[in-house]
């Protein structure tokens, strides 16, 4: 087939605009997809026939996993496998409702306490997904006479809680207090608000700036909100999160987190006083109007959660491996941007490098996920990786010396680069 990538990719863009009054129209000329699928460089939606935590098996083929959120690896551990279980056996397969009618068992409860005190907040609140969570808190705190200023690189979640809530969003530039101070001096002291940041960012990896965040929001009067999704298990002390990284957690007025990712289930939370999370019951509208999370998804992160707390050397073992994986990326000559976290990211900027590095790498055995805009801006198409407390050094060596080639390949390597690598590698 005869086209161009690049065009092919920069056409998507323009789909939204197709059709006038046929909302179908811009779907049934929807062929990206299915022109990638043709020349097998369609990178999405992949199929796995296995999910170890640092091996998956993809289409038959073992592959080293560095495109998870499976920090701790404990997906498959037995404990909290045996606890999905158990959990089903007490309750069944769903609750078929939503938490305020007929969805709450008492592991929602017990679990929303476990949580409190993990994070060091009064109250928490569980909900079917961390989308959700966001939906919830956002849509029952803000309302349509509401501003919230949101961190640029926030997640879409934050994004859509605000939506849904009728909101006005603002946005200060990425983790830049200084443009928060200027964003928030022009929000009228009388306007409810709500300054909104992620924890960890989850493209880029890189850590808020939460000492600097909250000294502004506390001047200007704002609550502050911290989605942790990529932070618990990862940062601060037994991995209670970013706030309590920064000694801050008393300052930060909502934490929300999510068990699909360190937790090994699906789930999410939110956590808080008492008495806001008590309005946030009855008012957001995610716990009025959607399921309950399922009992064998709160087994498997309740289970997480204790193996956590009794092991927290499995954070020690992630960030270990978080940094021999940046240093090597790095060494090699890649730009890994800001990153601090096991998501680095491998920066090519150029939407067609970084679909070919994706299958040059999965060919290689590397399984990592292209990311590209609106997911990222024009300018920052990247490779998100993310490692594990599973992955061996010699499985992160293996998949640092597939990079190095590939990277050769594409010529996104920088000058000099390369010196004194690979560490352990013969
Ligand atoms: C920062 C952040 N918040 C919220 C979510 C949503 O979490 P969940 O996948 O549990 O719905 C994600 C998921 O990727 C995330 O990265």
């Amino acid at each position: 087939m005869d086209f161009n990538l690049e065009t092919l990719l920069k056409s998507r863009e323009e789909l939204g605009r197709l059709g006038g009054r046929d909302v179908l129209a811009k779907a049934h000329r929807f062929e990206i997809a299915d022109i990638l699928r043709g020349i097998g460089l369609y990178p999405y939606y992949c199929e796995l026939d296995r999910n170890e935590g640092a091996v998956a098996v993809l289409q038959g083929r073992e592959v080293l996993m560095f495109g998870s959120n499976n920090y701790l690896a404990l997906t498959t551990h037995p404990e909290v496998r045996a606890a999905a279980e158990a959990a089903i056996r007490d309750l069944g397969t769903s609750m078929t409702g939503s938490r305020l009618l007929n969805g709450t068992a008492r592991y929602h409860v017990e679990f929303e306490a476990e949580i409190a005190e993990f994070v060091g907040k009064e109250a928490a609140l569980v909900s079917s997904t961390g989308y959700q969570a966001n939906i919830g808190v956002l849509s029952g705190l803000l309302g349509g006479d509401g501003v919230a200023v949101l961190d640029r690189f926030c997640h879409a979640s934050l994004v859509d809680g605000c939506r849904v809530a009728g909101a006005r969003v603002v946005y200060f530039r990425h983790n830049d207090a200084t443009d928060l101070d200027r964003v928030l001096a022009e929000v009228p002291a009388e306007t409810p608000a709500l300054v909104v940041v992620d924890g960890v960012y989850s493209m880029e990896g890189d850590v808020a700036d939460l000492p600097r965040i909250v000294a502004v929001a506390q001047r200007h009067k704002t609550r502050l909100l911290l989605d942790d999704a990529h932070g618990i298990g990862v940062l601060g002390p037994g991995g209670r999160g970013t706030a309590a990284h920064f000694g801050l957690t008393g300052e930060v007025d909502l934490i929300v987190g999510t068990f699909s990712k360190s937790l090994a289930s699906v789930g999410g939370f939110v956590a808080g006083d008492a008495r806001t999370m008590d309005y946030v019951k009855h008012f957001g509208r995610s716990f009025v109007f959607s399921a309950s999370a399922p009992p064998a998804a709160v087994g498997a992160a309740r289970a997480a959660l204790a193996v956590l707390k009794r092991e927290p050397g499995i954070v020690d073992r992630l960030r270990a491996n978080a940094d021999h994986w940046r240093e090597g990326l790095r060494t090699i000559g890649l730009d890994v941007g800001r990153s601090s976290t096991p998501i680095c990211p491998v920066v090519t900027g150029q939407e067609v490098t970084t679909i070919g590095m994706w299958k040059d790498l999965l060919d290689a055995g590397v399984f990592v996920n292209p990311v590209l805009y609106p997911a990222v801006p024009r300018n920052r198409a990247m490779l998100r990786t993310s490692v594990t407390a599973a992955h061996t050094l010699e499985q992160l060596d293996r998949a640092l010396e597939a990079f190095r080639d590939v990277a050769g390949t594409y010529g996104v390597v920088s000058e000099g680069a390369g010196e004194g690598w690979p560490s352990s590698v013969a």
